[in-house]
């Protein structure tokens, strides 16, 4: 990864001038007129050093005021190093304004050894958004080997030093998750990613505990998917946090337990992925179990009063001699037995099993799955909402509020009794992929299924197929992995 995290800086004109680029920030009042944001007196004073009128020279560009518009002024001047300076609008100066203002400062200097000093953001709140949108705008990812990839410096004028630190912590906790879905399936393989783990785990402090082979014993589902690719075979990878000051009142904690979908790469198995340029994104397969790897990490710093356990189920979802076959009954974790019928729909299958480990052995406060379960949720809701599913509507609408806040954005969808139907078998407790010609509702059926592997507990599901991948390189977000999650699974487990 090559992406930069901001430091503070002091609220000084001699601070912004040992940088290349200072940044700050306009937006339309409701006179229609222009307006400077940030530190007042910094930034005139800014103006003063420069013998610039930053509003005159903005009217030159003929700005529109949408947020993540961006001007550059070449400044130039013998006592200090700033060459340019960013005027970057911040639209209506909501948090979703905010984060494309920063993001587009980010992006601006990605891959450049600029440094950038900001003076965008007074309040609290906004200072949050604006750092982690930086460095996600920043962010950049390849494997090339012709020339050295450089990246950028940025200070942000504030004194509120520890809610930086806080938004440092979640920026590169999704910049790990970034990491771990841009890695190619050829190096991330299920042990691979179990290493990830434990060595996080080392570094920040948490629990990791790591099954394999004959350990995975009851784990039916995930066993069924991770044994068509043997070398190394499947993993299921359980993270605890428990925070510093309560390591004896553990019981008294609530207790959030988290399932992510690790699929290093899928194929389809047997029922292969057609047509089959649809396979090329697969490496994105485990952005659920990145999620919680990097979630844990951060909460392992932020040190919430809650206990967390994750699950990552991980495993390869190959065509091999030794996948499973269309027709084949598992036996889940727990004992239900499923109907395999297109193996491509292998994500509830490893899921199944870590819901029901999860009810059954860890007596969860709070139960919620995440995973790029499937296809119709993109259909369904595009790239920008994940499909939110659960029966209750509080935590719906907790959920929903963080994730607007954060830009993790969710849509609480449906569970539609009247597809219940469409899990039935005759052989087996259930099927496992609905009558997709009399149902459609892909991701409603796939939730339905999910849910009866979660017991009575307060679960919720997060379908992040649309979400957890980019096309195209646009705001916060890079082309390929987003790392979405993250953000908000820590910020709702802090306001827990
Ligand atoms: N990993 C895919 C879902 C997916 C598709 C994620 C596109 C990201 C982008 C999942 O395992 C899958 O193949 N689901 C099938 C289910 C179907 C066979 C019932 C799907 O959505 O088509
Ligand atoms: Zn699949
Ligand atoms: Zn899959």
């Amino acid at each position: 990864m090559k992406v930069a995290f901001a430091q503070s800086a002091a609220i000084s004109v001699d601070a912004a001038l040992r940088s290349q680029a200072i940044a700050i920030a306009f937006s339309k009042n409701e006179k229609e007129d222009f307006e400077l944001e940030g530190p007042a007196r910094l930034v005139s004073a800014i103006e003063e050093h420069f013998e610039l009128n930053l509003l005159d020279e903005l009217t030159f560009f003929s700005p529109t005021g949408k947020a993540g518009e961006l001007f550059e002024i070449p400044v130039s001047d013998t006592d200090s190093l700033t060459e340019r300076i960013f005027l970057v609008g911040l639209g209506d100066k909501g948090l979703n304004s905010i984060r494309l203002a920063a993001s587009a400062i980010g992006r601006k200097v990605r891959g450049k050894s600029t440094k950038v000093f900001c003076a965008c953001v007074n309040e609290i709140t906004e200072l949050k958004a604006f750092t982690i949108s930086l460095s996600l705008g920043s962010y950049l990812w390849n494997q090339k080997t012709d020339k050295e990839t450089l990246f950028p410096e940025f200070c942000i004028a504030t004194e509120n030093q520890s809610q930086l630190d806080d938004a440092v912590v979640i920026a590169k906790a999704i910049c790990a998750a970034r990491d771990l879905v841009h890695t190619p399936a050829n190096i991330k393989n299920p042990a691979w990613l179990s290493e990830q783990a434990l060595s996080m785990g080392k570094e920040f402090g948490f629990n990791v505990k790591v099954l394999a082979g004959k350990e995975l014993a009851l784990f039916g589902g995930l066993r069924a998917v991770g044994n068509s690719s043997p070398k190394p075979g499947p993993r299921f990878v359980e993270l605890s946090y428990v925070p510093r000051s309560a390591k004896k009142a553990v019981g008294a904690l609530t207790h959030v337990v988290l399932v992510g979908k690790g699929i290093t790469f899928d194929t389809g198995g047997v029922s292969l992925k057609r047509p089959y340029d649809t396979m090329t994104a697969m490496k994105s397969d485990m952005a659920g179990a990145a999620a919680l790897l990097a979630t844990v990490s951060a909460l392992a710093q932020l040190q919430p009063r809650v206990r967390v356990t994750a699950l990552m189920m991980c495993a390869e979802n190959a065509l091999s001699g030794t996948s499973q076959r269309p027709s084949d009954v598992i036996t889940h974790f727990g004992g239900t037995t499923v109907e395999v019928i297109n193996t491509d729909a292998e994500g509830r299958l490893v899921l199944a099993d870590g819901l029901a480990y999860a009810d059954k052995n860890l007596d969860p406060d709070y139960l919620v799955d995440i995973a790029t379960l499937t296809g119709a949720a993109t259909l369904g809701l595009g790239r920008q909402y994940a499909a939110m599913y659960t029966r209750d509507q509080l935590l719906a609408d907790s959920l929903g509020k963080i994730g607007t806040e954060s830009g993790d954005k969710v849509w609480h969808m449906p569970l539609i009794d009247e597809y219940q139907d469409a899990l039935r078998s005759d052989i087996a407790d259930y099927n496992h992929t609905a009558d997709k010609e009399k149902y459609s509702a892909g991701s409603v059926t796939a939730a339905l299924f999910l849910e009866k592997f979660a017991g009575n507990r307060r679960w919720v599901h997060l379908d992040i197929a649309g979400t957890a991948r980019s096309e195209v390189d646009a705001g916060e977000n890079p082309k390929g992995g987003t790392g979405f999650g993250v953000h908000l699974l820590t910020d709702w487990i802090m306001s827990l």
